[in-house]
C-alpha cells in the first residue's frame, strides 16, 4: 500500500518513516515537494503515486508564533487540512489526520473523552478544530482524526530537546507547573497510527498518549534525572516550578488538557510516559 506522509521534515513524520510495516510503501513529502494551497496539485500527487492513504502530520505547531502569524496557521491547520482531506474524498482513499490535545479549554478535571465539546483557548487550537471540522465536514469514513499531546522526539523541535540544552547552558531553570496533560513519545505514537492504518473500520476520532500525566516542570524534572543517569548531562541545576502568568506566554494554554486514551488502549497498550522518555533519552 502506498502511504503518503506529508509534512517530510516534522518529528512525527520522520518517526513515521522509521517505523512503517512491510507492507506499507512510504513516500514523505514537504512543503517543497507538494502545493498544499490547492486540491488539484495534491489530487495529481495522489494518482501520480498511486496514494491508498495519507497520513497528514503537516501543522503549524508554534503555539507562540501562531498568536502573530494567525493567517500561516490557519492556512496550514484549517485550509490546507481542508485540501488534503478534499482530494482523498475525490480519489476514494483513506485519511489519517493528526490533531491536538489544546482543542480542550482545561475547565474539566478528567481526562478529555472523544465525545467532550472542545474549545480552543489559541489561535493553534482554534485552527486546528477548524482543520478537523474542514475534515469532518465531507462525512467520510474512511477518514480519521487523531489527537495526541506533547509530543517529543530524538529529531525536531521539542520540549526534551530544548530542556536539554539549556541544562548544560544554563545555571537554573523556570518551568511551569501549572499546566497538565501528558507528554507523548512521537514513536509511540506512530506505533498506534500504523495500527490505525491497518484496520478495515475506523473511529472517527481517536486520542492517544503515553500513559499518565504531568506538568511541564514534572516533564522537566524527569528529563533531567534520566538523562543524569544515564550520563547524557553532566550536572544537575534547580528547576524552579512558576505559574503560567508568572512564564507571561502570549498564547493561553489549558490549564488540565490530558485526554483519555481508554478506547485506544484496546488497540495498543499505552506505556507509562517516564518509561518511554527513559527509552528516548537513552538512544540520544
Ligand atoms: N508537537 C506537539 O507537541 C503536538 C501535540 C499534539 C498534536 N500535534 C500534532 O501532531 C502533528 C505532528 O506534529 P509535529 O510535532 O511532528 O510537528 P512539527 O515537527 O512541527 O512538523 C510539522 C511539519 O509541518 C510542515 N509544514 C510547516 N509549515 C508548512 C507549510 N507552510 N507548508 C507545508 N508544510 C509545512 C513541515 O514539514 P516540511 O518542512 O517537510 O514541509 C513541518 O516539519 C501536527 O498535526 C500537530 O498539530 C503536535
Amino acid at each position: 500500500m502506498n502511504v503518503l506522509i506529508i509534512g517530510k521534515h516534522g518529528q512525527l513524520a520522520l518517526t513515521l518513516m522509521h517505523s512503517y510495516p512491510n507492507n506499507i510503501e512510504p513516500i514523505a513529502m514537504g512543503r517543497n515537494e507538494i502545493d498544499l494551497s490547492s486540491t488539484a496539485t495534491i489530487s495529481s500527487v495522489i494518482n501520480q503515486h498511486n496514494i491508498a492513504l495519507i497520513i497528514n502530520t503537516a501543522a503549524y505547531t508554534n503555539v507562540e508564533l501562531a498568536e502573530n502569524n494567525i493567517a500561516d496557521a490557519f492556512y496550514l491547520n484549517e485550509i490546507a487540512a481542508g485540501n488534503i482531506a478534499a482530494a482523498a474524498n475525490i480519489a476514494g482513499i483513506k485519511l489519517i489526520h493528526l490533531s491536538t490535545d489544546y482543542l480542550f479549554d482545561g475547565a474539566k478535571v478528567t481526562p478529555y473523552t472523544t465525545m467532550d465539546k472542545p474549545s480552543p483557548l489559541n489561535i493553534y487550537g482554534l485552527s486546528k478544530l477548524k482543520g478537523e471540522a474542514a475534515i469532518k465536514r465531507l462525512e467520510n469514513s474512511d477518514f480519521t482524526i487523531i489527537r495526541s499531546s506533547w509530543l517529543y522526539s530524538i529529531a525536531g523541535d521539542n520540549f526534551l530537546l530544548t530542556m536539554l540544552r539549556l541544562m548544560q547552558e544554563r545555571d537554573s531553570l523556570h518551568v511551569i507547573d501549572d499546566q497538565v496533560s501528558c507528554p507523548t513519545s512521537t514513536y509511540e505514537l506512530a506505533k498506534f497510527i500504523w495500527k490505525i492504518a491497518a484496520q478495515q473500520h475506523k473511529a472517527p476520532t481517536y486520542h492517544w498518549t503515553d500513559l499518565g500525566k504531568a506538568s511541564w516542570f514534572e516533564f522537566a524534572c524527569s528529563i533531567q534525572d534520566i538523562a543524569f543517569k544515564l550520563g547524557k548531562i553532566t550536572k544537575k541545576i534547580p528547576i524552579v516550578p512558576i505559574t503560567s502568568s508568572e512564564y507571561g506566554s502570549l498564547a493561553v494554554r489549558p490549564s488540565y488538557s490530558k485526554l483519555d486514551i481508554s478506547e485506544s488502549q484496546a488497540i495498543l497498550e499505552a506505556k507509562p510516559w517516564q518509561q518511554n522518555l527513559e527509552a528516548i533519552i537513552k538512544s540520544l
